[in-house]
């Protein structure tokens, strides 16, 4: 498979390459990893990290090593929506675990999965920084606070249809 941004993208990346200085380019690597994330399917595959380095001409390895650290790379293909339910302790004492296992439950998966149809993967995350709106995920750029499973439900609906258009 050869692995190209898009014109657009590349010249994103000029722009973000340009805001560093000279010869501190690795310090464009999360933000190109968000890049590639996002035009190349929804999760960063080893040829596509390969990829990101010969654009910022630093090894695999620097690029592997930032890509596994953070949970915002997914590491395998995820569905159309990835709900990153967040479990940290303000977040489970006001009800992430029923949370989670709704939706385990509602789409027939666990943790890290994907459904059936591939719209949806569940991953739990750590503290998210929302605590005061408990029970919470996020959703793409998006947070979906003061969770409860009638408003799970809605969401996933409206997701659905989402998806059909
Ligand atoms: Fe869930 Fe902080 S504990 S957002």
């Amino acid at each position: 498979m050869s692995i190209q941004f898009s014109q657009e993208k590349l010249d994103k990346v000029k722009e973000i390459i340009a805001r560093y200085p000279e010869g501190k380019q690795k310090s464009a690597l999360i933000p190109l990893l968000h890049l590639a994330q996002e035009e190349f399917g929804g999760w960063l595959d080893v040829p596509v990290m390969d990829y990101v380095a010969s654009l910022l001409h630093i090894l695999p390895i620097e690029v592997y090593e930032v890509a596994t650290f953070y949970t915002m790379f997914n590491m395998k293909p995820v569905g159309k929506y990835v709900l990153e339910v967040c479990r940290t302790g303000p977040c489970m004492l006001r009800g992430s675990d029923q949370i989670i296992d709704h939706i385990k439950t509602k789409l027939s998966i666990k943790e890290g999965e994907t459904s059936a149809d591939g719209l949806f993967t569940l991953k739990p995350a750590e503290c998210l920084g929302a605590c005061g709106y408990a029970p919470m995920m996020q959703l793409g750029k998006h947070f979906r606070e003061n969770l409860t499973v009638e408003k799970v439900d809605t969401l996933l609906e409206e997701l659905k249809a989402n998806a059909k258009n």
